[in-house]
């Protein structure tokens, strides 16, 4: 009796599943009421009286090393189904997570900053909510020009002296007050204009503004510093092309167009046949402007440019449409992949 007990104890310890269905087997073979330990305690009638005692043990201890092991392996079967391994090829690569990609204007934006970057601009942040001498004043726009009218500037109704800034040439005027030349940045953001909204206009779009004042800064470090920029942003056979223009806060004042970077100057439905296409605004600071922001004048001239982050954009990614950068479908987005 105690070898059989013995013999059937080893080969519960040594049992080893692969299926639920293989514990189940194994159950009904060892404890159902056919099975190998009733079929023990059945025979336990048959032991003397003076063994009983140490046999007994023994059987009850089987009995409960069967149940612990069945239970165990079981538990094991079961929690792997609820992982739902079972029928599943875990050798395929796991499904991808969606990872968002970035918005084309900061791409752009990015882009910009990183271009600037390498020759030595900074760059500076201002309130989108801004006062009148900021976004109008310090910039030498006078009382009666009508970028002031309602119809062309959100004026906060409470304080009519607080506007949605409608260009980011005011942080050239946060720059210009908080310090002294050399100075050397760019400040892109977002601006608000009263503007229906179509495919070529919107009331928020944005700009990244260019300043660069120092002794002795010519007109000459403007059209090198654009050249540049327009190169690394369009390619290196890009061309540009200043338009003589209008600013209040710049005299002399330009408007630069690059080379159509579509049909590169031949002429094509982007261009409108001219060849050319305009980016931006440009010229020489005022000086004017440069007294209301305690520069001297005398002593220091500089740069300013302005541009459509929007514009750069559709140019870049032949976009034809504003209303595509503010929907933000993903179907339009998901378009756009780059690693800046
Ligand atoms: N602020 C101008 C605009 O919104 C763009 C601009 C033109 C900025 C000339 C400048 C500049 O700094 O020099 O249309």
């Amino acid at each position: 009796m105690k070898d059989r007990i013995d013999k059937l104890l080893s080969e519960i310890e040594e049992f080893t599943a692969s299926s639920k269905e293989h514990v189940e087997e194994f159950r009904i073979k060892i404890l159902s009421k056919k099975g190998k330990v009733t079929e023990l305690f059945d025979d336990f009638k048959t032991v003397p009286h003076e063994l009983r005692k140490e046999i007994g043990q023994k059987l009850n201890e089987l009995k409960t090393k069967a149940h612990d092991k069945i239970s165990h392996l079981k538990e094991k079967f079961e929690s792997n189904d609820e992982g739902k391994t079972e029928g599943m090829d875990l050798t395929l690569p796991a499904e991808t997570l969606a990872v968002g990609s970035r918005h084309p204007l900061s791409l752009v934006r990015n882009q910009i900053e990183e271009i600037f970057s390498r020759i030595g601009f900074t760059v500076s942040d201002g309130p989108e909510i801004e006062d009148d001498w900021h976004n109008f004043t310090a910039l030498n726009t006078p009382h009666d020009h009508p970028a002031r009218d309602m119809q062309d500037t959100f004026y906060i109704s409470e304080n009519p002296d607080m506007v949605l800034r409608t260009q980011t040439s005011s942080v050239q005027v946060h720059v210009m007050e908080g310090s002294q030349p050399p100075i050397r940045t760019i400040s892109p953001g977002r601006v608000y204009r009263n503007e229906a909204i179509s495919a070529r206009a919107h009331c928020q779009f944005h700009q990244v503004e260019g300043l660069y004042i120092d002794k002795k800064v010519s007109f000459a470090d403007l059209k090198q510093t654009l050249l540049y920029f327009s190169k690394e942003m369009f390619g290196e056979e890009t061309q540009i092309r200043l338009r003589p223009s209008f600013f209040p806060f710049t005299e002399i004042s330009a408007e630069m167009d690059i080379s159509c970077p579509f049909c590169k100057g031949k002429g094509c439905n982007i261009c409108k046949g001219a060849g050319w296409v305009e980016i931006l605004g440009c010229g020489m600071v005022d000086p004017a402007v440069l007294d209301n922001c305690k520069i001297d004048s005398s002593k220091f001239s500089g740069f300013a440019f302005g541009m459509g982050i929007e514009r750069i954009a559709m140019l870049k990614y032949q976009v034809n449409d504003l209303r595509l950068f503010f929907e933000n479908d993903v179907r339009f987005l998901k378009q756009f992949k780059s690693v800046i």
